[in-house]
């Protein structure tokens, strides 16, 4: 059995080029709004659920994106309704969010 039952990695990534990055996308609000919902409702710790930070995941076309194992599931997100649906479908009883699903074809 894994440490955590669930895992969201969330690219953070700021590049100062200025070229395209999550960060430019509302990436901080993304994970800072996932962070508080699963402390919110009790998700997080131990054979639970982390929420961790990342850099660039090379999947920069579809982003603000974030990752869920051990499901290996990739997610581009919007808004914290989005994130909503995620921690409550996906994080908390395994249901993967179809409607938010990155295409495999999404790259760099
Ligand atoms: S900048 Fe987020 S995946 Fe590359």
């Amino acid at each position: 059995m894994s440490y955590f039952e669930r895992h969201i990695f969330f690219c953070l990534n700021e590049r100062e080029s200025g070229e395209n990055s999550c960060a430019q996308h509302g990436a901080q609000q993304g994970f800072d709004h996932c962070k508080a919902r699963v402390r919110d409702l009790g998700l997080g710790g131990p054979g639970a659920v982390r929420v961790n930070k990342a850099g660039c995941l090379d999947r920069c076309a579809g982003g603000p994106v974030a990752v869920v194992y051990p499901e290996a599931v990739w997610y581009s997100y919007v808004d914290n309704a989005d994130i909503d649906e995620i921690v409550d479908k996906h994080l908390k009883h395994g249901q993967v969010v179809e409607r938010l699903v990155l295409p495999n074809n999404v790259g760099r």
